[in-house]
């Protein structure tokens, strides 16, 4: 998979494997870092429930759809549009994706920089936690033992830049080798060992004094915070919903582009976007009753489960092995989301602009570096860069569905999404209402309010 440029086209070995790389794509920092604190920031339930219906009625009709592009003409995110309708502009969809990609990549590289750091301190505080007086500190001393270890470290210079190059190296390097028995083997079965990492500590937090509310706070949804700043909620839920699908910027084009024939794209999207929210859930299951239970606020923002999780693995037995795993599997679960988002970049270098793989994947590392670089040195940038998925990918997406919608012939659309009579495709009606109209609309609208609410964020006085 993934070594292009000779005659035969690469592609995902098995029906295992197409959903273990677009899986791995999904789930991510966005499910276990990005989602908790997004979703505290939001006032929780009815966060929840309106992202839960953006999931539904967008994201899964914006997957298929890359899926289709993507399987029908068998390139990049730039080529399958140049292919599909030559000398149109649509391949500019392509290129925005592109663009995105490298904005994604530069913060989230830095994130997944964070959790080598806490990998490797786990490691120090295992091994000094007698000095430290662990064992001793309450719950107080640990949360701020932690997050003055977050404020000095992310505030320092060199270690998150140093972490930032290992991430882009280890990303680099399996993007250029090739993944089908490396990432993909190890996803089967590091995946399932991460969901059921998470599911040790949901049992640990639950069984928290005081955990109550932190459910409370997830499932029951409180109008009143939705009418308190509508417009942000919906906003970034959708914003959210894209990013933790990896949908909206081609991702799952050049992915679709390695998916064989036989398989079937409608129930690939569905157990992707299933898998992808299952484990937000669970990862919000863990965070927030800890966070009621140890009296941290849910909308501390970006550091939320770097503060938080720490003091529940303190309050288990064997807690920094806990917290070890938990950091090795989050860092694998960062690696197989930055591998798919330059692998983005790198199929449109090789293939459109005719570089080999490895030239391609360096030149990108390298300008993803800046942009990196610039986040680390300014929290300000890190924000925009972080807050624009949710402009950046719905925009996208909504190109995605117009072009499904009413551009791509119905034949092909059906064509792929059956592969070619062998698959029913009783939805297709469902999908082809919701990619015309639905989508598109809600998409439109939302993309404007969300550009009017981060106008006014900025200005102020505008509003
Ligand atoms: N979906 C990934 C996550 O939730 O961590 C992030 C991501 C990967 C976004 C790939 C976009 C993308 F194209």
């Amino acid at each position: 998979m993934f070594q292009g440029g000779g005659s035969e086209r690469d592609s995902f070995s098995s029906k295992f494997g197409v959903i273990a790389a677009a899986a791995g794509s999904a789930i991510g920092l966005g499910n276990i870092w990005r989602f908790p604190y997004v979703a505290g920031e939001n006032g929780g339930g009815a966060f929840l429930l309106i992202y839960l219906l953006f999931i539904a009625a967008i994201g899964i009709p914006v997957m298929m759809s890359e899926f289709v592009i993507g399987r029908s003409a068998q390139l990049n995110a730039v080529g399958a549009f140049k292919k599909i309708t030559p000398g149109k502009k649509w391949h500019l969809v392509g290129l925005l994706g592109v663009v995105s990609a490298f904005i994604i990549l530069a913060f989230y590289t830095v994130v997944a920089g964070w959790t080598l750091e806490y990998l490797v301190q786990s490691v120090k505080w295992m091994l000094t936690a007698d000095k430290i007086g662990f064992a001793e500190m309450d719950n107080d001393a640990v949360r701020s033992f932690f997050s003055s270890h977050y404020e000095s470290f992310v505030s320092g210079m060199w270690r998150p830049m140093i972490w930032f190059a290992v991430m882009m190296i280890l990303t680099g390097f399996i993007v250029i080798s090739g993944v089908k028995n490396g990432i993909e083997k190890y996803a089967k079965i590091l995946m399932p060992i991460l969901l059921v990492l998470l599911l040790v500590l949901v049992v640990r937090s639950l069984s928290l004094e005081g955990s109550r509310e932190g459910l409370l706070f997830l499932f029951k949804p409180d109008f009143s915070t939705i009418k308190a700043a509508p417009m942000k909620i919906i906003v970034e839920a959708l914003g959210q919903a894209f990013f933790s699908l990896s949908i909206g910027m081609g991702t799952l084009i050049t992915y679709g582009s390695y998916i064989k024939k036989k398989e079937n794209l409608a129930s690939t999207a569905v157990s992707v976007a299933f898998a992808d929210t299952a484990i937000a859930i669970v990862a919000g299951l863990a965070i927030f009753p800890a966070v009621f239970a140890f009296g941290i606020s849910p909308d501390s923002g970006p550091d939320l489960v770097y503060i938080t999780l720490p003091v529940i693995f303190q309050s288990m037995s064997g807690g920094l092995i806990w917290a070890f795993m938990f950091f090795l599997l989050l860092c694998f679960a960062a690696l197989t989301s930055t591998i798919s988002v330059l692998e983005v970049i790198v199929a449109y270098f090789s293939e459109q602009l005719k570089m080999t793989r490895k030239r391609a994947a360096i030149l990108a590392m390298v300008s993803v570096s800046f942009l990196g670089i610039l986040c680390m040195l300014s929290e300000d940038v890190f924000a925009v860069f972080n807050g624009s998925p949710d402009l950046l990918l719905p925009l996208g997406g909504f190109f995605i569905v117009v072009f499904i919608g009413w551009v791509l012939s119905g034949d092909t659309t059906k064509g792929e999404l059956s592969s070619d009579g062998k698959y029913k495709t009783g939805y297709y009606k469902i999908f082809m209402f919701l990619v015309k109209f639905v989508a598109p609309l809600a998409i439109a609208l939302l993309f404007a309010l969300g550009v009017y609410s981060k106008v006014i964020t900025l200005f102020p006085s505008i509003g």
